[in-house]
């Protein structure tokens, strides 16, 4: 694997490598000191343009319990206010010793761009591109529901093999709200149909994206209809990105809330085994009631904890070149 750029272009066998990966990666995590050499005298630069808490930092620590060093570049506060090109600034900090590059970017498609045009010869791990993909964060959901699944703890060190060599065959998932923003959601609806789960998406139509209807997912505009259709083993809810939002909003937030927001009234008929599922950050109220937020059944803590797992697995592949050659 010579890049991390989109879950669309992973088969079900690289993915099924960088979970099992993941799960190595894990007991690391859980031991007292928090470190493999791996990665000694390797440098990797977290290049953001965009605001990041979980995707930053879990980058940030992942690289570290590698033993790799890492240089943090944020946008704000740097030449880029200055007019510096994305071309200059990634080959500036290439110059520095980049041997990877995590690149965040509010347009779509810019770290495929760094990647085909060749002017920085270090593998790219997409970090979040626009309303495009975001790969690392559908890995670790991904993680986080197999462990569900299995009956393991859904996130720290899981004793025996269980997960290990699994996909998500048959798993019914429900992705619901901002798909037309989400990034997230394409990468999840990409990885976890090559897992095998059944995937449906839930939102207004105003708030799906054109085409949507040839994506691998089920479509449905009713989150109640959703609901009583199938039996979900996770519902995974979705940021409305109003920062990505140039007109008015429609439906109202009012309307948005009652009509697909996971309320207190939503949460408490969810079947019992249905997981909840949040990328983060949270409009806590807002698209998630904080019942369902703070739940046992919520997995959003855990899918921060494994955040650190899989992008671990993400960078030794990338770096030691144990992978295939699934992505040019
Ligand atoms: N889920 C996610 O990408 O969160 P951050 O924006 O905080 O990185």
């Amino acid at each position: 694997m010579r890049h991390l750029l989109s879950t669309a272009d992973l088969g079900r066998e690289d993915a099924v490598r960088i979970l099992d990966t993941a799960e190595e990666m894990s007991q690391v995590s859980a031991r007292e000191v928090k470190k493999l050499p791996v990665l000694r005298g390797r440098t990797v630069v977290n290049l953001f343009f965009e605001d990041s808490t979980r995707t930053r930092i879990s980058f940030e620590a992942a690289a570290k319990r590698l033993s790799a060093d890492v240089i943090n570049f944020s946008a704000k506060g740097s030449s880029v206010s200055k007019g510096e090109s994305l071309q200059d600034t990634a080959q500036t900090l290439a110059a520095m010793g980049a041997d990877a590059v995590v690149v965040r970017h509010p347009g779509s498609g810019a770290p495929a761009r760094l990647a085909a045009a060749g002017w920085i010869g270090a593998p790219i791990l997409n970090a979040g591109d626009g309303t495009h993909e975001h790969p690392t964060q559908a890995l670790l959901d991904a993680f986080t529901l197999r462990r569900a699944l299995a009956g393991l703890p859904a996130s720290g060190p899981a004793e025996g093999d269980r997960a290990r060599g699994a996909g998500l065959d048959g798993a019914q998932v429900a992705i619901v709200g901002d798909v037309l923003h989400s990034r997230v959601a394409r990468s999840n609806v990409h990885l976890l149909r090559a897992l095998g789960a059944h995937v449906s998406l839930i939102a207004p139509p105003t708030l799906l994206p054109w085409g949507v209807h040839t994506w691998p997912a089920e479509v449905f505009y009713d989150f109640d209809e959703a609901l009583a259709a199938h039996d979900f083993d996770a519902v995974m809810m979705l940021r409305v990105q109003f920062e990505r939002m140039h007109q008015s909003f429609f439906p109202n937030t009012r309307e948005y809330t009652r009509l697909w927001g996971l309320t207190e009234q939503r949460y408490r008929r969810l079947p019992a085994h249905t997981a909840i599922m949040h990328p983060g950050p949270m409009n806590r109220g807002f698209e998630i009631c904080a019942s369902a937020a703070d739940a046992e059944r919520a997995l959003i803590l855990d899918q921060v904890e494994n955040g650190v797992s899989v992008r671990m697995a993400a960078l030794y592949e990338l770096l030691t070149g144990d992978g295939t050659e699934a992505q040019q």
